[in-house]
């Protein structure tokens, strides 16, 4: 039995959390929010994000970010722009040599740079792990089998990840490629919202297939050029995700893109829908492709729409107006 810290209390912390509670762990879930906190205590369950989820009385619920001192194991499951605040805040009280794995997807909008390289940086005693793939809360919460990776330079770090979580219904793949898990976890959310995006237009599976499957070529190649390795994006960090947050409702970025879609500009439709990564992963996206020359069709109109308020009938039109491609390397 190990000791798992488990930090923000959102639907992700608190499906991780009562996962590893039933795994028979001693499991402290903190969130920054007081009122996030006592809402879980008095209720007995995340009633907003997780209704029906019971979390037990036995699971400890903390404000308090010291608690990480006595974690044999930390979850981040803040959302990625609190990823740094986060880890500043842990800092004095983590011992050396915890394993503190991330569970947030996205890329650090100012530089691009991964969000685990912001932990080795702000954490220089932990040993940093990622954990991706196609999950939504709500699933992993109800115990429909699930199917993650866990990557990380430190393959003792992995395998403690995979020991410490895995069940009969949670499985755990171990790679070594932090570049290509944490590309396909953050770029797939741009995908996502251009998704979304067709689907608010009413155009049809051909399309959203299409527009699938070229969008993962384009993060294939992105990910490549920065250091990843081909073969991790058809995997569930790749593949599995986008499929996972392409097609369904408990997706908020394909949510968000269905209101573009729809009609609302894209910054009503992040304003009614909450965290969207994807409209900052194609903001970032398109930074990191310019930096190292390579082409993203799709996830650039997604950024004109998002940001240069570019109608989306005519971003489709544009990417219909492009020269047609011959086979290529990333799958065509
Ligand atoms: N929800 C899912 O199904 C799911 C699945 C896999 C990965 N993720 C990733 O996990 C991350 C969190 O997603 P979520 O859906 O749980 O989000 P959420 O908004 O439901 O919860 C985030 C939680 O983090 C904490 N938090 C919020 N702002 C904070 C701040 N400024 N500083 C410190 N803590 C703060 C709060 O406890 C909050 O409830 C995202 O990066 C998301 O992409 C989510």
């Amino acid at each position: 039995m190990a000791n798992i810290v488990v930090l923000g209390a959102g639907g992700w912390g608190t499906a991780l959390a009562t996962l590893a509670h039933k795994n028979g762990h001693t499991v402290t879930m903190w969130s920054p929010f007081a009122e996030e906190i006592a809402a879980i205590r008095r209720d007995g369950q995340h009633r907003r994000l997780l209704p029906d989820i019971p979390v037990p009385t036995s699971l400890q619920l903390s404000t308090d970010i010291a608690c990480v001192a006595a974690a044999d194991l930390v979850l981040l499951t803040v959302p990625s722009f609190a990823i740094v605040q986060t880890a500043d805040a842990m800092r004095p009280h983590l011992r050396q040599g915890t394993v503190v794995a991330n569970a947030a997807k996205g890329l650090c909008p100012d530089t691009g740079r991964r969000l685990s390289e912001l932990l080795a940086e702000h954490l220089p005693t932990a040993r940093v792990a990622i954990l991706s793939g196609p999950s939504h809360a709500e699933e992993v919460a109800r115990g429909v089998p699930t199917m993650l990776c866990v990557a990380s330079a430190d393959a003792g770090a992995a395998a403690t990840v995979q020991e410490l979580l895995s069940n009969k219904r949670f499985r755990l793949y171990l790679t070594a490629d932090m570049v290509g898990v944490e590309l396909g976890g953050a770029l797939k959310n741009a995908v996502a919202l251009a998704a979304g995006i067709c689907d608010g237009l009413g155009l049809g599976d051909n399309t959203k297939a299409a527009l699938m499957t070229r969008g993962l070529a384009e993060m294939s190649r992105l990910g490549v050029a920065l250091g990843a390795e081909a073969t991790t994006f058809s995997g569930l960090s790749g593949m599995g995700d986008l499929i996972v947050t392409c097609g369904s409702m408990h997706s908020r970025n394909r949510r968000a893109g269905i209101l573009v879609g729809q009609g609302l500009t894209a910054a009503e439709a992040v304003e009614q829908v909450g965290t969207v990564e994807g409209y900052f992963a194609c903001a970032t996206a398109v930074e990191l492709a310019r930096r190292v020359g390579v082409e993203i069709p799709i996830i650039e109109q997604c950024y004109r729409i998002c940001y240069e308020q570019v109608p989306a009938r005519e971003a489709l039109a544009a990417l219909l107006a492009r020269p047609s491609g011959g086979a290529e390397k990333f799958g065509c």
